[in-house]
Formats: C-alpha cells, structure tokens, sequence
C-alpha cells in the first residue's frame, strides 16, 4: 500500500497549500482545514490522479484542481453525516468529529460552503474545450445533488424507522457512496475525450457500493483505533449486513469488485485494476 501511503502525503501538502491560498472566511476555512488537513485515505483523489497518468492527461492543473474538488466534497460530506441530527458521530479521521470542535452552527455552514466550493473549482477550470468542460461541471453538479439524495435516503430509513429491501438499499448505497467512485472513475475519461466515460461510470458506482459494503462490515468488526472513527455506529441503520448477514454481503461486494475487473484488463488499465485490489485488500482489513 506504499504507493497510496505516498501519494497521500503528497496529495496533503497540495491540498493544504491550495485551501490556504483561497481567500474565505476564516471560520469557515478553519472549520473546513481541521477537516480536510491530514486526515482521508485520499481514495478518490488518488483514483482520478491514477487513472489520469495512465490516459496521459498533460493537463496537470485541471486533474490536480479535480482531485481537489472531490476529496473537498467527500470531506464535506463527512462533517454533515457527523452531526448530530445525523450519525452523532464523536471520532473522524482520529480527531474529534468537527461539531464537537466549532459547534453545530458551523459545521453545517462550513458544510454548506464545503458542497459548493468544489462547482466553483471546477467553474474556474481553464479547460479550453468548452464541451468537456461543461460534461465535467454537468457530471459533477449531478453527483453532488446524488450524494445527499443517496444521504437523506439513509437517514430517512433511519428516522422513520423503515425495512427497506435490498433494492432500496443497495440502490441508496449508489447514491451515498457509489456516485463520488462513479464521478472519480469518470473525470479522467471526459478529461481525455476518450469514449467508455459511462462504462467507468458505471464501474466506479459499483466500486463504491462494494466500498459500502466493506465499510458497513468493518463498523462491526474493527476497532476505533483502526478506523479512527466511532465503531457500532450503525446498529439503528438499515445496512446491507442486516439484511443478508456478514457472509453473503461480502460476497455481494467481492463479486461487484471482480464484475467491474474485465473492463480494466480489457481496455489495458490491468495495472490500475491490480492497484485497485491491493487498496480493496486493505480496506477490507483495516
Ligand atoms: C468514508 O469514506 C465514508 C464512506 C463512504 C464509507 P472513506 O473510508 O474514504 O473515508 P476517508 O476519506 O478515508 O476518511
Ligand atoms: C457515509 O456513510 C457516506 C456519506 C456519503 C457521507 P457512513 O455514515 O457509513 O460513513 P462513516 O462510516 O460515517 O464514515
Ligand atoms: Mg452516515
Ligand atoms: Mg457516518
Ligand atoms: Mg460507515
């Protein structure tokens, strides 16, 4: 896991440097940095970074804005989940969750910041072919306003006190989860003009249910200090575990994990697919 263990830190000091040099409120900024500095696998950002040298993207500073972007709205969406109204998560990342430190007001308005900051990143993006670029700011938009549809779906079931089937479920795992997978296997693809955009899509969606998956396994068998957030967290929540048993969900997320597997060796990313099963090894595990 070297490779994400290093693109990781270096992945931090630019996104520090980037968020430092933005000009914004500074209680909003400071709520947001705790948040974004240092903390995060940096998944998705090192997806988008990865699959972008392999299609030999030359444009650097549009792929390093969008991972920027992406991780920006991931994180973002982790400090709304962490409220109280929410999850009432205490732990995130090993510190403590960000309403415990700046207080509910500002976590949900450094959270309202967080959701909108990343469309004018990508606003900005000096991509001279407007037609990519507005695919990106569209695809983008559309899975910003998925993402908290898939979140209120989850915490309706929740409140409400519903039995949703697996459909329902796995259907609001692909919001929540598996649409910022499906942007971030998607973004180098528009980027380079390539066709399959909707394929990666797609690959990537699956991904992130799988991802789902393992995380909904791991808040019962890891501990706090693995996970460097609060463990038992779902026991109201409707999980995918509930319903089919530890053993048949990771069987649901390994055969999603090894479908999506054919597309990579089939179109040479076999490198990228291979990277891929060492980082789903070492989130299963963690
Ligand atoms: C946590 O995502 C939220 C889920 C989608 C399960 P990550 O496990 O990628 O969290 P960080 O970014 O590493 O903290
Ligand atoms: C969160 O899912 C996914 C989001 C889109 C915020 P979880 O609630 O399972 O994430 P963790 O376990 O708190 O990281
Ligand atoms: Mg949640
Ligand atoms: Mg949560
Ligand atoms: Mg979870």
């Amino acid at each position: 896991m070297d490779f994400l263990i290093s693109y990781k830190n270096y992945f931090d000091k630019k996104l520090s440097y980037f968020i430092e040099n933005i000009n914004f409120n500074k209680d909003i900024k400071d709520s947001l940095s705790y948040s974004l500095k240092n903390g995060g696998k940096r998944l998705r950002p090192w997806i988008i970074s990865e699959i972008s040298n392999i299609l030999k993207i030359d444009d650097f500073d549009s792929v390093e804005k969008l991972c920027f972007s992406v991780e920006i709205l991931h994180t973002t969406s982790l400090i709304h989940d962490d409220m109280p109204e929410i999850d009432n998560a205490t732990l995130r990342r090993g510190k403590k969750a960000n309403h415990l430190v700046f207080g509910d007001y500002l976590s949900l308005l450094s959270g309202d910041y967080g959701f909108v900051l990343p469309l004018k990143i990508v606003s900005d993006l000096k991509i001279i072919d407007l037609s990519i670029k507005n695919q990106i700011f569209s695809l983008f938009s559309k899975s910003t306003l998925t993402l908290i549809e898939g979140e209120t779906e989850d915490v309706l079931f929740e409140k409400l006190g519903k039995t949703p089937s697996k459909e329902e479920i796995i259907n609001m795992y692909r919001k929540k989860t598996g649409e910022l997978f499906g942007l971030s296997f998607a973004l180098p693809f528009i980027l380079s003009s390539k066709k399959h955009v909707d394929q990666y899509f797609e690959a990537g969606v699956d991904f992130g249910i799988a991802f789902q998956i393992y995380d909904d396994l791991k808040d019962i068998h890891s501990t706090k200090e693995e996970l460097g957030k609060d463990i038992n967290a779902d026991k109201n929540k409707s999980t995918i575990i509930k319903l089919l048993g530890r053993e048949k969900s990771k069987i649901y997320a390994d055969s999603l994990f090894e479908k999506i597997g054919n597309l990579f060796i089939e179109n040479n990313l076999k490198s990228f697919y291979e990277k891929l099963s060492n980082i789903k090894s070492y989130i299963e595990k963690k």
